[in-house]
């Protein structure tokens, strides 16, 4: 009978740019995030579409506000300290610590904050995870510098990440550079700061930025090594295999082909340089890199694990005539008739994450981390304050169950995070009736509620997970 190692680490998850709110206190400066509307220009802007986003004021900006989790900390991670959490993922909202980006010195209330954040969270038993960049660059850098698209960046973020290392140190010990960092192939201006102008070639501009992520991704990883011997550092992949529609060669193909592209950036990160089909690709894409001497050196340093996002499989074809699309996702996917999706079109396929766990692992050979796996529904306060989110539950428990058979296939996994922790602001449509929690958040999408903290039905079914070992998932 399979146990779960006592070292597991199981936890949940949170971004700081979907939780945290207080977007101009404590000196922060803006980010891209905050640019991002709901509404009907949500996509433009997200998509990178709008050459230069403002903030207008008759938009309302879901990120601004967030669940308030600047001021709520405390309660929020004695709420997760109560769940029996052993680690809890946040991210560092960059701007906090550097508001324009290109200061020479870290605005020392950020400081503060982040400090007693995770000392909050030891204090709770949890191993805090962190991201450096969770969808989240500095608005000055995107003004002045176009964000990844310069060189100059950079520095920056090595700045930035020099910070967090020196100051959070003694409190962190695993932490992540670039949060699903495929995910600016498909949503440029969320992902990286990147908005295109008229008639440019985006995907020269799109894997210029990345080689400067990637370059900036291996400089931190052997930073965070030099502060700590026990820091360990992640890539992060917005996982999900892309299974072939059909057995026709041609389907196949296609499939390893979006594997490929999909698994590029991890390809660097994990392997040290750049994959033999790069080379094609970029001609195919008319990229040309302009690369300086001294880099493949720098790309070299390679990540301790591979940590990754689940909560879909996605589905290929070479041809689209007659197929249904799954547009439900900013990576699309032909329509898999052999899954069922969520309220909002997801795919939901636990064995998907036992088949991606494998391949990762026999491509790459080391230590896996799945740092966001859940459900996005709609949640019911029914009128005694309950909520009975058993769908949530029985999502969770499928892919667990799915995580422990590719455990037992051989597959090495340092923990298991669901996303989220507490509901929080959807980073794709900007909902928060797109809950993911186990606690629940007052507030609705318009930005009304008292932002009062419940806990649902699955709050105590995960405690119970955790307090077993893994052993009970009833
Ligand atoms: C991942 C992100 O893409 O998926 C999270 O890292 C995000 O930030 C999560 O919230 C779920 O996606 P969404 O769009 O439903 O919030």
């Amino acid at each position: 009978m399979f146990q779960f190692p006592e070292t597991f680490l199981w936890g949940s998850a949170i971004s700081a740019n979907q939780a945290e709110g207080a977007f101009r206190e404590g000196g922060r400066g803006l980010s891209n995030i905050d640019m991002i509307p709901h509404g009907q220009h949500r996509m433009e802007v997200k998509l990178g579409q709008t050459a230069q986003p403002a903030l207008q004021p008759e938009e309302f900006y879901p990120s601004h506000t967030g669940v308030d989790f600047y001021h709520h900390y405390r309660e929020d991670l004695a709420l997760m300290g109560e769940m029996g959490l052993r680690v809890f993922r946040t991210s560092i909202s960059w701007s906090r610590l550097f508001p324009q980006g290109d200061e020479e010195t870290p605005n020392p209330e950020g400081i503060a904050f982040y400090k007693d954040l995770f000392q909050e969270c030891r204090k709770q038993g949890m191993e805090p995870l962190v991201t450096l960049s969770h969808f989240d660059i500095p608005m000055g850098l995107v003004e002045k510098y176009g964000a990844w698209r310069s060189r100059k960046v950079i520095a920056f973020f090595l700045r930035y990440a020099e910070t967090c290392f020196r100051e959070f140190s003694p409190y962190v010990r695993y932490w992540l550079t670039f949060n699903e960092i495929n995910i600016v192939l498909h949503s440029p201006f969320s992902g990286a700061g990147i908005a295109f102008q008229p008639g440019e070639n985006r995907n020269q501009v799109i894997y210029q930025a990345a080689h400067h992520i990637l370059l900036a991704s291996a400089q931190a990883v052997r930073l965070a090594h030099r502060y700590s011997a026990e820091n360990k550092v992640g890539c992060m992949l917005a996982g999900g295999s892309f299974y072939p529609y059909s057995c026709n060669p041609a389907d196949v193909m296609e499939s390893v082909r979006k594997e490929q592209e999909n698994l590029f950036f991890i390809d660097v990160q994990v392997r040290g340089h750049y994959p033999s089909y790069a080379a094609k690709m970029f001609r195919e894409k008319g990229v040309q890199l302009v690369t300086e001497p001294g880099d493949d050196e720098i790309l070299n340093t390679t990540t301790d694990f591979i940590s990754f996002s689940y909560y879909a499989s996605r589905c290929v074809a070479a041809s689209l005539e007659d197929k249904q699309i799954n547009d439900g996702n900013v990576v699309r996917s032909v329509k898999n008739p052999y899954l069922q999706t969520s309220q909002w079109g997801w795919a939901i396929d636990p064995l998907g994450l036992r088949i991606t766990m494998n391949q990762l692992y026999d491509r790459y050979q080391k230590p896996l981390f799945i740092v966001e796996n859940g459900l996005g529904a709609k949640d019911v306060v029914q009128p005694d304050g309950t909520i009975d989110d058993e769908y949530r539950i029985d999502y969770l428990r499928q892919h667990i169950l799915a995580m422990r058979d590719a455990m037992e296939d051989g597959v090495p996994l340092l923990g298991y995070i669901t996303w989220s922790g507490i509901d929080l602001v959807s980073a794709s449509t900007g909902e928060m009736s797109k809950r993911y929690g186990f606690v629940y958040v007052d507030k609705d999408d318009n930005g009304n509620g008292t932002l009062q903290r419940r806990r649902k039905k699955s709050f105590y079914w995960y405690k119970q997970v955790i307090a077993t070992n893994g052993r009970c998932l009833d």
